[in-house]
């Protein structure tokens, strides 16, 4: 009998999340503080205090708390397949896993961290958390999230996607959190952003910078963020511990690892367990590689420099993969990957040639979800999709050359709540966006300036 699932017991799910900063081979270029630009180790009192020292930490493994792997033991550990079927349709010698995270209650990677943060503000005495979201699914994972911990919760939705998916509002709302479109009339830089376009269609660093504002004005209330920060990829590390564990039952390794990028939290979450090998010269030849869509190519065509993470300047500057912290992402249905810089510790692998990059059009995209969907059954969302068609790409160059490889996929979450855009896809009308290459060029102009001397 061919095994399709590798499970792991309960009792199997890792206690302890793998915190990759001390095994750098280079230390990670220093977060700076917005208003003096210079390097601070705490950033403004946005988090409790166990997230900011857990964001700089040196230990490399932090304990679970309890009270977090209760709640994860709702969903966790989570499944990871051999693709049998859709090796069989690509008809290559290829051997493809995925690890689905699609099976958590809010259906993607997010309440790993969620769950995490929710838990250590209720800790720290904190009554309500704001925060942004894109496609909604970071929203719905911390409205989860803040439901089982007794803390409100306001959520900055980016316009386009509140009206492109109406059903991640009605979830969010139904755990209880407040809902409002991005921009909005709640904040100043809301407010501004209005004026000066009545129609923007949002991003998430406008959403950000209204939630960072929101967060600043209430003393009862923290900030909190779905990706790029380091203690959020360090809480999606249980994803890759736990596959890291499911790939030795399966009796395999990767050659390659796939998964898209955003922020960069899910695919960190998988490979960081398996770079530390790479970093320690027991995989010398994995390869990693980071998938975001053409239409908001931070990596493969954005600069490796110092960026606000949100648009209105209020977030820590960070070194990072940017398009410049004003730009806003044309409006692809990924609607988690239309943020303009990516995860420094990711931008840090990248720079030291640990981990590579690709970008894809929509509708190659949504081809090779659809593929997916018509082999695997489970009907992707559309940000892991990208991820997909470089799998597809890395399967078919497989059956060219005939080599046997081992590809693991990162299957962030399932695409119930996207079907509006399968529609479009399968009705012929989704199109494709080019690289807005002049409207990169104007946000990369208002990169704030750093002392020099700061490396
Ligand atoms: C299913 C899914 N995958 C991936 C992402 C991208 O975010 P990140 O790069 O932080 O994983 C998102 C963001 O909302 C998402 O919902």
């Amino acid at each position: 009998m061919e095994r399709t699932k590798f499970i792991l017991d309960e009792k199997e799910m890792p206690t302890s999340w793998y915190n990759v900063l001390p095994d750098l081979p280079k230390p990670l270029p220093p977060e700076l503080h917005p208003g003096t630009k210079e390097p601070s180790r705490l950033p403004p009192p946005l988090f409790p205090e166990a997230i900011n020292e857990q964001e700089f930490s040196k230990e490399r493994y932090i304990e679970i708390p309890e009270e977090v792997q209760a709640v994860y033991r709702l969903w966790r550990p989570t499944p990871l397949y051999r693709a049998y079927r859709l090796e069989k349709a690509l008809d290559t010698p290829a051997k493809i896993f995925y690890k689905y995270e699609g099976t958590s209650p809010a259906g993607s990677h997010k309440p790993n961290t969620a769950v995490a943060q929710a838990y250590y503000n209720k800790k720290e005495g904190v009554k309500r958390l704001c925060t942004e979201t894109g496609a909604g699914q970071w929203g719905s994972a911390l409205a989860m999230g803040c439901m089982f911990f007794g803390l409100e919760l306001k959520v900055y939705m980016v316009k386009v996607s509140y009206h492109q998916k109406p059903y991640r509002r009605i979830m969010m709302e139904t755990w209880g959190a407040k809902v409002v479109p991005s921009p909005s009339q709640d904040t100043e830089v809301g407010r501004r952003i209005l004026k000066e376009n009545p129609d923007s269609p949002g991003s998430l660093g406008i959403a950000i910078s209204e939630a960072i504002e929101d967060a600043f004005a209430h003393d009862d209330t923290k900030y909190s963020i779905g990706s790029v920060a380091n203690h959020v990829l360090l809480h999606q590390t249980i994803v890759g511990l736990e596959a890291m564990k499911q790939m030795k039952k399966a009796d395999a390794y990767p050659d390659i690892i796939v998964g898209c990028i955003g922020g960069g939290s899910n695919f960190a979450g998988v490979f960081l367990p398996f770079i530390k090998d790479k970093i320690e010269g027991r995989k010398p030849k994995l390869r990693i590689i980071c998938v975001e869509p053409q239409a908001c190519p931070s990596i493969t065509k954005g600069v490796y420099t110092w960026d606000y993470g949100d648009e209105a300047g209020l977030a820590p500057i960070l070194k990072m993969y940017t398009l410049g912290h004003t730009f806003v992402p044309p409006p692809v249905h990924a609607g988690g990957l239309r943020y303009h810089g990516k995860a420094p510790i990711i931008s840090h692998l990248h720079k030291l040639g640990l981990v590579e990059a690709r970008a894809e059009y929509q509708v190659p995209v949504f081809e090779a979800g659809v593929k997916f969907a018509r082999a695997e059954g489970i009907i992707p969302a559309p940000e892991p999709s990208h991820a997909i068609k470089v799998v597809i790409d890395e399967a078919l160059a497989c059956k060219e050359s005939g080599e046997k490889k081992t590809i693991l996929l990162a299957l962030s979450g399932h695409g119930h709540f996207d079907l509006g855009a399968y529609d479009e896809y399968l009705s012929g009308k989704l199109q494709d966006y080019e690289y807005p290459e002049e409207k990169v060029k104007e946000a990369l102009a208002h990169l704030p300036q750093v002392p020099n001397g700061i490396k």
